[in-house]
């Protein structure tokens, strides 16, 4: 197997410190995710799901254990490796969307863009193709808070796949939708996933995660489900 084609947890573990008392988020947990796969990772409240994500876009740290996203292991990289490696291959996108105020959807769209060193036309450009195949083309001026929610998110996944990342993370994109923007930002990552960008999105919602290849469950910061297998055959 192409060890640049994967993405690997090994025994990841995760102890928050609150004060006095410690909270194990992630407990021992080890994954493997192919390059082109969509997996939804479901589990209730406090289990583990959103530190999870964070480990896997290099976001936060693990206290014990290794991670390799794509040949890279991120945490080995100094401060302004890890900045690069995430910009060019990680697209986030939350359930409040995250985008900046202050700016245009457009240029929402065009900030990762230039932080990857990316020209302002350029940037600009992408940003204006990108919006338009999101059916965005009448929004690029307008800022967030003259958009609906279900646009919010199509902005914030241009954003995301603005610089072409390889890997794109979600943490419960359509919590904060009505039920027929849920189904379009559903319709849009399974998209996302048929252009063989892998996608990992934490959700409660089955109209969302039946769209995807794999299903995995968390509680109490421990993987329910065996890691490699698609449809488990216990035999
Ligand atoms: N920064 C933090 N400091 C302390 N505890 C945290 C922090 N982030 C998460 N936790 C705790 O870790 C556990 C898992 O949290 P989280 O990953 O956010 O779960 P989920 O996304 O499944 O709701 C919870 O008990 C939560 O309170
Ligand atoms: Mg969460």
């Amino acid at each position: 197997m192409n060890s640049t084609k994967v993405i690997k947890l090994d025994s990841v573990t995760k102890v928050y410190k609150d004060g006095d008392r410690t909270v194990t988020a992630l407990d021992n947990v080890s994954l493997s995710i192919e390059q082109g796969e969509s997996v939804a990772i479901e589990g209730p409240s406090g289990s583990g799901k959103s530190t999870l994500l964070q480990i896997l876009g290099a976001l936060d740290e693990p206290t014990s254990g290794s991670v390799n996203i794509f040949g890279v292991e991120p945490f080995q990289l100094n401060d302004k490796e890890l900045s690069k490696f995430r910009n060019e291959t990680i697209g986030f996108v939350f359930q409040f969307f995250n985008l900046l105020p202050y700016y245009s959807a457009l240029e929402n769209v065009m900030v990762p863009l230039l932080l990857g060193g990316v020209s302002e036309t350029d940037a600009r450009e992408k940003a204006k193709t990108v919006l338009d195949e999101l059916g965005l083309s009448d929004r690029l001026n307008h800022r967030p808070s003259q958009l609906s929610g279900g646009q919010m998110q199509r902005v914030a996944i241009a954003r995301a796949l603005g610089t072409e990342p390889k890997l794109i993370l979600a943490d419960e994109p359509t919590g904060n939708l009505d039920k027929e923007n849920k189904a379009i930002i559903a319709d849009l990552l399974a998209s996302v996933s048929k252009k063989g960008i892998t996608l990992i999105v934490v959700t409660h919602d089955q109209l969302l995660s039946e769209r995807f290849g794999r299903k995995l469950r968390i509680d109490g910061g421990r993987l329910l489900q065996p890691s490699n297998e698609k449809v488990k055959d216990e035999s």
